[in-house]
């Protein structure tokens, strides 16, 4: 039988994650559910239209009403269920709110998909990966969180822009979480193999660490309503497929840390080598004292939050 994934949420950033996992054709079924009710079934109805166009033969379901009908034994859970940004606020202001949405939301998954990894992308996002798996009750390797391949992707974007070089010429990474203490990782980013710190000068490479920082509230302050979803969406999706396909690639992701980098109990910004289990380990890489001093200080300011989840 083929790979079922189920998005829960039929926002934007959840209709463009079914759309681009039904598009790599590699699934039997994309299950898209909302509380809304039409909603999620309109856009299947709508992306299933443009199979014949597209090339696709994977099937969209759409799932209204809060129900879970039909997302049964899925192998994948994207949860996209939650409040997006408005121009001003942090993605910890939504904390109150998506915690309830979240909980709720995942405590439906661990009855109706036991075995499935879950991918979480609510906002803040270090803090809903754990909540998640708290309230599943999954492994937690199963449970896992997308930002460090979404903030990694904008820092590529922002170097690749400036030097005005093609994206796929630039390897960047970014670790931390995904807010205020995200760790861009500028010993790790090269061009064309050659390192960043030789192209650029230090207040450059800074300029462009405090925008990939910024990359979220950026878009939002432009959009005014909602918060960004292609890239969002682009980095969730590749993160499915590497799951789907037990593919073991090695991608900046939120996982459940134990011991990396002398960094115990938390869900953190790192990179992670994933597979049909989730996360299949930690990948540990070369940092210099700075960057795993910040790492660490990422680590105990989202721990601290991450305990208040608990109780919410
Ligand atoms: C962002 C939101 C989705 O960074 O967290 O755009």
């Amino acid at each position: 039988m083929g790979k079922k994934v189920t998005v829960v949420g039929a926002g934007f950033y959840g209709s463009t994650t079914a759309l681009r996992l039904a598009e790599y054709d590699i699934f039997d079924t994309v299950v898209l559910t909302d509380i809304v009710e039409g909603k999620p079934e309109g856009i299947a109805l709508d992306i299933n239209q443009s199979r014949p166009v597209e090339g696709f033969e994977t099937k969209l379901v759409g799932v209204g009403g809060g129900s879970y009908e039909g997302t049964e034994n899925s192998d994948i859970v994207v949860i996209t269920a939650g409040l997006p940004r408005k121009p001003g606020m942090s993605r910890m202001d939504l904390i109150e709110t998506n915690a309830k949405i979240v909980r709720s939301v995942s405590e439906q998954i661990a009855k109706t998909s036991p075995d499935a990894v879950v991918i979480v992308v609510s906002n803040p996002l270090d803090e809903m990966t754990a909540l998640t798996q708290l309230a599943t009750g999954f492994p937690k390797n199963r449970v896992l969180g997308q930002a460090g391949m979404l903030d990694t992707a904008r820092f590529t974007n922002n170097v690749a822009e400036e030097l005005d070089v093609p994206v796929s010429s630039v390897r960047t990474l970014t670790l931390g979480s995904h807010g205020d203490t995200m760790v861009p990782v500028p010993s790790r980013c090269t061009v064309d193999g050659k390192p960043l710190a030789d192209l650029l000068p230090a207040e450059k490479v800074e300029e462009l660490v405090v925008r990939t920082r910024n990359g979220g509230a950026e878009v939002v302050a432009l959009l005014k309503t909602g918060s960004a979803y292609y890239a969002p969406s682009a980095a969730a999706a590749r993160m499915a497929k590497a799951v789907a396909e037990d593919s073991g690639a090695v991608m900046p992701v939120c996982a459940w840390v134990d011991g990396e980098y002398g960094i115990s109990g938390v869900y953190l910004g790192v990179e992670a080598e994933l597979g049909a289990t989730g996360v299949r380990k930690v990948v540990e890489g070369d940092l210099t004292d700075s960057e795993l001093a910040d790492l660490k200080q990422a680590a105990e300011a989202v721990r601290a939050k991450q305990a208040d989840v608990a109780d919410l």
